[in-house]
């Protein structure tokens, strides 16, 4: 891997599959990135386990081991900032972050529905109880919102007759993992221009009509 790899913090809350696809697709130097942390909201989660298996470091933060919500977001960052991201991937991590993280790093979120349709924690089971028939993933930049930043990418996903949340799910992360490998290794190597609520990759873009 070349000094020059970009460097990447993971968040994480659960299984930590978006991980493993970032941890299987920086391990090609061609990708250009290393993963130099994972941080996680929580302990004893498989996500945490596949930092270790990959001999990446690790840092939990509970909300609940801090007086304020302030003081999560100061540790929250402070642990970011040791690791000297150039961007901070939210993999499956189920915390709202706050501002001392967003003000200092740029941070991409992937989230199981087609923004803006079902932000939030039950997006699966919501978009399957709306009766949508295609739904999605979607790649974000995080603001200070819940699912509202502007939308890098998206991929639809059909919901099957017979669907539960499970087989839903499992279907769009299998796109989302995907998704979100191809986001970050674009973002890396290409750059990122924010106009507002438009993304563009690179920075030589032209002002939208
Ligand atoms: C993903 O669908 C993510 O968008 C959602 O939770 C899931 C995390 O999966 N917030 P994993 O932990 O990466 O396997």
């Amino acid at each position: 891997m070349s000094q020059s790899a970009a460097r990447l913090v993971v968040l994480v809350s659960g299984s930590g599959t978006n991980l493993q696809a970032l941890l299987d697709a920086v391990a090609e130097p061609a990708f250009g990135a290393r993963v130099v942390a994972v941080g996680a909201d929580r302990d004893g989660i498989e996500g945490l386990a596949r930092a270790e298996r990959a001999g990446v470091p690790w840092f939990v933060h509970r909300v609940s081991d801090f007086a304020t919500r302030d003081a999560w977001d100061e540790a929250l960052a402070a642990s970011i900032t040791e690791h000297k991201p150039d961007l901070v991937v939210s993999a499956g991590f189920m915390k709202i972050l706050g501002p001392r993280v967003l003000t200092a790093f740029p941070v991409v979120n992937t989230h199981p529905s087609l923004l803006p349709a079902f932000p939030g924690a039950h997006a699966v089971r919501d978009a399957l109880a709306y009766g949508v028939r295609v739904t999605g993933c979607t790649v974000h930049f995080v603001d200070g919102g819940v699912d509202t930043g502007p939308v890098i990418a998206q991929r639809a996903v059909a919901v099957e007759d017979g669907d539960d949340e499970h087989s839903l799910h499992e279907r769009i992360k299998t796109v989302e993992r995907g998704l979100l490998v191809e986001v970050v290794g674009r973002l890396l190597r290409e750059g990122g221009t924010v106009r507002g609520r438009h993304v563009y990759f690179g920075s030589q873009r032209k002002d939208p009509q």
